[in-house]
């Protein structure tokens, strides 16, 4: 069975976690959309680990881990964590596999990224990676490619186009040009330690489909994040919707059986944009801190509010979402009230549906559901029906609200926290 697990909110929902759960019972874990963007969490044996490019089944012994054809790679990142996390041995045993159609994050990306968030009118709050700016280029048709990095000449030659053009655009923001000569060699010489892991991965994935194998594809971002389909123009630069799999991957839609979304127990969101259930006050700070809600790639303190049931239903609704991977249940034990957004007002009427633009977005209002806390600890329930009476409530509304199944349930950062 090959299974999408993708973020329902607005990022960091727990894919890490979830994906290394899971990446037990899979051969393959690929990555498909965003860049090191994102930061996915995950905790085993006592230790804790934050991958940025890799995909979270790279901890997992059997598992073969594919970085696809739409995520935007910045080679010095990627073997920096390949480094920090002692997986050299991945490359020997041909369990990493880099697609020679990524397109590069370059340093002027970087730059640029930080010049247009310290410029424009309107900040995005990106993460200040690149990423935009890179997806600017593939879909500019300017973009330059893992397998243009090996192959020294067309790398400089492709690069220094880009780079050219690139220097007026920093020069007339006030920046300090980028020259070539500071970072061409770390490049290239990357592109050769890089070599033997990269190919042609769409190939590879249909191959693998053929043979049966069992596939994960890990969402990064969140499904709020996507480009055409969240809250635009506060999203990420990519699709980590359902249809980024098949774009990302050049698989069908019949390559994919099942899609597992992922969802907190509340609601966080990093960086600007509309938050209709954000809490403000000191229960916000409290969950915050609770939470440990600092982002994974930036540290920036994530902001937080309750659930969201209307924007849940809408990414159930555009995803497919066959079954729900709840998380951070426990950070609620202490609630003596809970909340959830079960509809909007909007100019004085009721509405279910999330709004399509950041018009009606911005001036909602959410009506909420309260539930009663369980004021108690999680950590001992080995199973659902284990929950105290009013986790089951909460999780049972859910449910209901989203006509969804709730197959896994979070109750701690660790692997084996998790109930079925
Ligand atoms: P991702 O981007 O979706 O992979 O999520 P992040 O890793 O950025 O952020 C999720 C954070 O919550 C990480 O620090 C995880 O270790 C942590 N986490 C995941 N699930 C749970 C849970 O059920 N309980 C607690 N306390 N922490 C969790
Ligand atoms: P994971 O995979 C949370 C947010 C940024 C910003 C917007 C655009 O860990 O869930 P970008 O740098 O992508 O151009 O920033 O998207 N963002 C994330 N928020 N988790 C992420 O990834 C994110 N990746 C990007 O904060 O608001
Ligand atoms: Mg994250």
């Amino acid at each position: 069975m090959n299974v999408l697990v993708l973020g329902l909110q607005w990022g960091d929902e727990g894919k890490g976690k979830a994906i290394d759960y899971l990446a037990h019972d899979y051969d393959v874990v690929v990555r498909f959309q965003g860049g090191h963007n994102a930061g996915h969490t995950i905790h085993f044996d006592g230790q804790k680990h934050v991958l940025h490019l890799l995909p979270s089944g790279v901890f997992s012994p059997n598992t073969v881990s594919v970085i696809a054809a739409a995520v935007v790679v910045d080679p010095l990142q990627l073997i920096e964590e390949i480094k920090a996390g002692n997986l050299e041995g991945l490359f020997c045993e041909k369990r990493l596999v880099l697609s020679e159609s990524a397109p590069l994050i370059l340093p002027f990306h970087q730059k640029l990224d930080n010049i247009f968030e310290e410029s424009r009118y309107l900040k995005i709050g990106t993460t200040k990676r690149g990423i935009g700016p890179a997806y600017e280029d593939l879909t500019g048709r300017r973009a330059v490619f893992i397998h243009d990095l090996i192959d020294c000449d067309r790398f400089r030659k492709r690069v220094k186009a880009l780079n050219d053009y690139y220097n007026k655009l920093i020069e007339v923001f006030g920046g300090e040009p980028i020259t070539m000569e500071s970072y061409i060699d770390a490049y290239l010489e990357a592109g050769e330690y890089l070599r033997p892991i990269i190919d042609n991965t769409t190939y590879l994935l249909h191959r693998f489909w053929k043979e049966g194998k069992n596939i994960l594809f890990e969402g990064a971002q969140g499904c709020l994040l996507d480009i055409s389909l969240g809250t635009y123009p506060y999203v990420t630069a990519s699709h980590p919707t359902v249809g980024g799999v098949m774009i990302g991957t050049g698989l069908s839609h019949k390559a994919l059986q099942k899609v597992i979304g992922i969802t907190k127990a509340y609601t966080t969101r990093v960086g600007e944009g509309p938050f209709p259930t954000e809490l403000t006050c000191a229960t916000g700070e409290q969950l915050r801190i609770r939470g440990d809600e600092f982002g994974s790639t930036t540290g920036r303190p994530r902001r937080v509010g309750w659930l969201d049931l209307v924007a849940l239903k809408y990414a159930v609704m555009i995803n497919g979402v066959d079954s729900l991977f709840v998380t951070k249940m426990d950070i609620l034990d202490e609630q003596e009230t809970i909340r959830a957004a079960v509809a909007y007002e909007i100019d004085g009427q009721r509405v279910e549906r999330f709004p399509g633009h950041i018009g009606d977005l911005i001036k909602l209002k959410p009506i909420y559901r309260d539930f009663s806390g369980w004021r108690c600890d999680l950590s001992n329930c080995r199973n659902r029906a284990a929950l105290p009476d009013a986790a089951r409530s909460y999780l049972d509304f859910i449910e209901n609200y989203l006509e969804v199944p709730i197959e896994f349930i979070s109750i701690g950062s660790d692997r084996e926290q998790t109930l079925r």
